[in-house]
């Protein structure tokens, strides 16, 4: 046994999330069990990515004469598969921490995702288990390890349980690895035909046939085979690449297993030449919403791996995948220096613009393919419309809108051109949903008059509407905020004529003044509406400042400026014809609980609270059982 040869092992426990996923690994059935091979075979490449890169300054790192490369070795009598790369290699601290935590935060929101669903089937590739996926056809791995440089070797060894050993290689093992990892996987009963050269054919030619190095095969202890075409994908040129081939390179760049929404595919020649291999995901990558808003978008130099940390395209289209090879920069390009490159703010810029002109090409071509991106990153895009007033106009074009009127996403062009007579703004409410929304008060006025209002329910949008956009010439102007006057946009019918008899018995005017009297300091104006038809009572930003549910959302992370709401009342309503009525018959203690209650029932409409519930039951309840005559 290997066992024997090898020199005493310290023990270790697995984290206890990486616990649980191996209990995973190791009791379910996944149809996609194949990706083992290739999340494998990708951090072989990985490690070869960065030696490569290493060893720009430090040459001596590539010691002997192994050339970057991946081996995939069968051993039928012994029942292992080994996938051994010639990469950088990790150190014993390194095996302890990459082989030993979840470092990842896809596999972390792998778990969360899974603990969600009913089965675990799609996801593991989805979200790229990494490592521990080799426990789907493994009870036992030994994973070998040379730092690239360094005189010792080490192994890590776990039969998926609670824990791992890490002890120094056997001298046999230190002198078959010169440099490097060698991954030995003690194939389950149920995965020998991983053990199959027809077998591992298939599956490296399926997932990982364009990594960059040559993957090879050793047969029978035979001479090793070069079994992947190993070029550089987006090096290549259009005409020879089928749609499965940048499937395939999506999935792996990307660990995803989706199919790619878009692809974009180009090589830029003139100021700077760089090759460009770009992916719109079809589903949201999991850390889309996260705080650092980080893109992955890998950066190549002459066919080099650097770095997927250079921010190489704006934060709104992090979503995108892929890879940027450029001819002209440096090598030996530090971070900071990366950062601060005016030749990649260059790239940055042509390729944004190209994955612009790229979606509205989308768009016009196939509006379904072009709505289904939408739904997925809409909301990133949408941070665009205030962090690149440059592109601004572009954004407002792409963007698509759920609205009033039935029948999917409306985009601005549509809504600009369906105009009710003499509107010239277009409409928006802002709100935690679309459904919401849709039985807001601040519609009534809209709705009677046909006007379209955009229905905007994403945290971004309160953001991007305060930026007060126009578009093609017509202001954008929220329902919530400030006075709204349709003006000389006619009703759809005439009103009913019960309005034009005056339903209070006192001056619109004295009403006014006397719920601001009761209301004070919570509102900083009261006023007739316009835009109310049914409901009694509403509150409004006013004209300048933050719009009502921008207002609401900072003042709930105690960020508000403390704008005061204007509370709109409806005088053709009962209610406050009632408050005309209690003023003229001298019931002062019932002016002031419907008053009250007005201000109750607008907090309730915006879906809040009352701000002293008991007193509001307390109102109800007496104002209530009157009106019933008890
Ligand atoms: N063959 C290898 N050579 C060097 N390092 C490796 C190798 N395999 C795994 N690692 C290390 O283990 C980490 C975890 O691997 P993995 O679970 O596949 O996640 P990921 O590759 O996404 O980081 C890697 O980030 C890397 O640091
Ligand atoms: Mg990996």
């Amino acid at each position: 046994m290997d066992n024997k040869t090898d020199k005493p092992a310290e023990t270790h426990s697995f984290q206890a999330e990486v616990a649980q996923l191996l209990h995973l690994m190791v009791h379910s059935v996944y149809s996609e069990s194949d990706i083992f091979l290739r999340e494998l075979i990708s951090n072989g490449s990985d490690a070869c990515d960065k030696l490569r890169y290493e060893a720009i300054a430090k040459p001596e790192l590539m010691t002997g004469d192994a050339p970057l490369r991946i081996r995939v070795t069968p051993d039928a009598a012994a029942g292992t598969l080994t996938i051994a790369d010639t990469g950088i290699g990790m150190d014993h601290q390194e095996l302890i921490d990459n082989l030993g935590t979840i470092a990842r935060s896809g596999t972390r929101a792998f778990m969360t995702r899974l603990s969600e669903a009913k089965d675990g089937n799609g996801l593991i590739g989805q979200f790229g288990v990494g490592f521990y996926s080799a426990f789907m056809v493994a009870d036992r791995i030994e994973v070998t390890s040379r730092q690239a440089g360094a005189g010792e070797a080490w192994v890590w060894r776990s039969t998926g349980g609670a824990g791992f050993e890490v002890a120094p290689a056997s001298q046999e093992r230190a002198e078959g690895l010169p440099r490097g990892t060698a991954v030995v996987l003690h194939l389950k009963a149920d995965a020998k035909r991983y053990l199959e050269p027809r077998e591992i054919e298939r599956v490296v030619r399926s997932y990982s046939d364009h990594i960059q190095f040559p993957i090879e095969l050793v047969e029978d202890k035979g001479e090793p085979r070069q079994i992947n075409a190993a070029s550089a994908i987006w090096q290549r040129s259009k005409s020879g690449l089928q749609p499965e081939d940048y499937t395939n390179a999506y999935r792996s760049v990307a660990g995803a297993f989706d199919e790619p929404a878009m692809t974009l595919h180009y090589k830029a020649e003139g100021r700077q030449s760089y090759a460009v291999l770009l992916f719109v995901p079809s589903s949201r990558p999991f850390d889309l919403f996260d705080q650092e808003r980080k893109g992955r978008t890998k950066l190549y130099v002459r066919r080099i791996y650097i770095s997927d940390d250079a921010d190489l395209l704006p934060a709104y289209l992090r979503f995108v995948r892929g890879v940027i090879d450029s001819e002209d920069l440096p090598l030996n390009l530090s971070r900071e220096m990366l950062q601060k490159s005016p030749q990649v703010a260059q790239i940055r810029k042509a390729v944004t613009g190209r994955i612009l002109g790229e979606l509205e090409a989308l768009a016009t071509k196939d509006a379904a393919a072009y709505a289904k991106v939408w739904e997925a990153f809409g909301a990133v895009l949408k941070e665009g419309i205030y962090e690149d007033p440059e592109r601004r106009d572009k954004l407002l074009a792409l963007a698509r809108f759920t609205t009033t009127k039935e029948g999917g996403l409306r985009s601005l062009k549509e809504y600009a051109a369906d105009l009710r007579p003499n509107q010239t703004t277009i409409y928006y409410l802002v709100g935690e949903s679309t459904d919401r929304l849709k039985s807001s008060p601040y519609l009534e006025a809209a709705r009677a008059r046909g006007v379209e209002v955009l229905l905007l329910a994403d945290p971004v949008d309160a953001f991007w509407t305060s930026m007060s956009p126009g578009f093609e010439g017509k202001p954008l102007k929220s329902l919530s905020q400030g006075d709204v006057d349709f003006g000389l946009v006619p009703l759809l019918e005439t009103p009913p004529s019960e309005p034009e008899t005056k339903p209070t018995g006192i001056d619109d005017a004295i009403i006014v003044a006397v719920v601001k009297a009761t209301l004070g300091e919570r509102v900083s104006d009261v006023r007739v509406s316009q835009r109310l038809t049914d409901s009694a009572a509403c509150l409004v930003a006013g004209g300048s400042g933050p719009d009502r549910e921008l207002e609401r959302l900072l003042s709930r992370q105690s960020r508000g400026v403390g704008a005061k709401p204007i509370l709109e009342i409806n005088t053709r309503h009962a209610m406050v014809k009632a408050i005309s009525d209690a003023k003229l018959g001298g019931r002062d203690g019932d002016v002031i609980d419907l008053s009250e209650l007005l201000f109750d029932i607008a907090q309730i409409l915006e879906g809040e609270v009352p701000t002293d519930p008991a007193a509001f039951a307390k109102r109800m309840s007496r104002l209530v059982t009157r009106g019933l005559g008890a």
